[in-house]
Order: C-alpha cells, then structure tokens, then sequence
C-alpha cells in the first residue's frame, strides 16, 4: 500500500512536566510522512508550506470536553485549520444528501458514522484547503476510523492532544451547550459516555502506546486550558520553521 516512507526528523515537546501528572517526563517524538497515492494528491494542493504533506494533529476527548472551543483558540494563535469531525457529519446531515438521514439516525442515538463516510468528508476537506496544518477535532473515535483514515489519507499525526475531563464536567458542559444539537440532552449524553470509554478510550491508548499523546486536563477556564495547551503548539512552530528552513537550503 504505502509507495516510500520517509523519515523527517524528530522533536522534543518542551516542559512536557507542567502538563499534567499522566504523562510526565518530555519524549522525543518520531515525526515521519507515508506516502500513498491519495496522499501525493494532497502533496499536489498544498502550496502554502514547503513542507509536502500535511501536518495533523487528532485532538480527542470526551463529549463536551471544549474540543472546539480549543481548537479555536490553536487555529487562531498558531494559524492551524480546524476540521471537526462532528461538524462535518452535522453538514452534510442538513444537506440533503442520501446519507443525511442515516447521520442523523447515528448521532441522534450517540453511534459512530462509518468511517469511509466521515474519512471522505475529512479528505475532501483537506484537499479543498490551501492549509497544510490541520487540527481535527473527534476523530478518529474507534479505532475502525483510525484504519480507515490511515488507509484512505496515509498521514500519521504530528501527536494526539487528548482533554481529558471528569464525566460531571462534560456532562455539564454538554447540556449548557445550547447550539439545538440533537445529541446534546442526557439520554443521549449517556449513550455518547458509553462510546467514549468503550471505542474512544482504546484509540487514545493505541497512541498512548506509541508515544504520541499529550494529557491536558480541560479543568479550569477555557483561557486556563488554552495556556496549558499553548506550550505544545509553540514548541511545534519552531521545529516546523526549521524544517521548512533545511528545505529551502
Ligand atoms: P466539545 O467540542 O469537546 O464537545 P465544546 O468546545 O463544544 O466541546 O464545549 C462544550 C461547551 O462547554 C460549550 O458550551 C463551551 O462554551 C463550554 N466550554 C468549553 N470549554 C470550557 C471551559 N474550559 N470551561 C467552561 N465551559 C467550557
Ligand atoms: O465531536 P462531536 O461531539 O461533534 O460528535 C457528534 C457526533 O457525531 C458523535 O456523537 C457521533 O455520533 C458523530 N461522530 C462520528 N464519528 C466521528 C465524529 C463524530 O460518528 N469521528
Ligand atoms: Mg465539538
């Protein structure tokens, strides 16, 4: 399946200590590209970087664990593209499309979409951007999603920001949410902690165990979590100037 691999280089994440008690000491982080052709695709729509492929970071968490309300915050200091998963699925839920109606049916009942689905609407995103930096937001949420973006969009992610969050939080933080989502009451809210622990939690752990998680508690004010989030993306800023510097040398 993958044409080449390539090994790009490595970075360490600074003062990893300050973020959390879970995940303690700072890591070295292997950073490579996989090449496929659906990727080579995407090396073709991104002009904006010299840097060939995108750079992805999966931000995950629970239900209203402030997954958005993060990614906002990232995409506005550190110029990232923020693609919600959610967001997406709820697009094309109103759009009328063929699919529309079995969405509504999944999220409504807190299930998982097909990966194929959410993956096409993720890739198509990707490649109408001019981005090369993306945070996607609740995904992958099985590990079934993670196979199937690594099949269809072959990049592995620069790390896995995960916000971790008492369930009485999230649940508060769901059911105040107030946007008219058919999915924010508390049966469904119940249903949707069900998935995370059973499906989510796994995929979260499987990159756990390669090394590339960041813990962040998402206790405190959205500018308290933001600060503890802001040293992971400085730190990858740097390291992407100077790659971007050896590639124009
Ligand atoms: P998610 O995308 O993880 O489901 P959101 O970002 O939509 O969560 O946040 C869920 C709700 O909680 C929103 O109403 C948001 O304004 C609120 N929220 C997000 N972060 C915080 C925070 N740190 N403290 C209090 N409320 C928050
Ligand atoms: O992330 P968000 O809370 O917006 O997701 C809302 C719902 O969208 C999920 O509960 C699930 O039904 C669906 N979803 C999915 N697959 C994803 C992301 C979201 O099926 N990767
Ligand atoms: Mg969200």
């Amino acid at each position: 399946m993958w044409k080449r691999l390539a090994f790009l280089s490595s970075f360490r994440l600074a003062s990893s200590t300050s973020l959390g008690d879970l995940y303690k000491a700072s890591y070295s982080l292997k950073f490579y590209q996989l090449f496929s052709t659906e990727s080579r695709d995407l090396e073709d729509d991104c002009h904006a970087s010299k840097i060939k492929l995108p750079w992805i970071t999966f931000v995950l968490g629970g239900p209203g664990t402030g997954k958005g309300t993060q990614c906002q915050r990232i995409s506005q200091t550190f110029g990232f593209t923020h693609l919600s998963a959610g967001d997406l699925l709820r697009k094309e839920m109103s759009s009328n499309s063929k699919d529309g109606k079995m969405i509504s049916a999944l999220i409504k009942e807190g299930n998982i979409v097909p990966s194929e689905m959410t993956v096409r609407l993720l890739q198509e995103a990707i490649k109408s951007s001019q981005s090369c930096k993306f945070l996607i937001d609740g995904f992958p949420r099985c590990n079934e999603n993670r196979v199937a973006f690594e099949k269809i969009i072959g990049v592995e992610p620069l790390f896995v920001l995960f916000l971790d969050c008492p369930e009485d939080i999230m649940v508060a933080r769901v059911l105040g949410r107030n946007e008219g989502r058919l999915d924010d009451n508390l049966d469904t809210v119940k249903k949707r902690l069900e998935v995370f622990s059973n499906l989510n939690l796994p995929v979260i752990n499987y990159y756990y165990e390669k090394g590339k998680v960041q813990r962040i508690s998402a206790l405190g004010t959205v500018d308290e979590v933001f600060e503890k989030i802001r040293p992971l993306f400085s730190s990858f800023s740097r390291f992407q100037k100077k790659e971007e510097q050896k590639l124009s040398n």
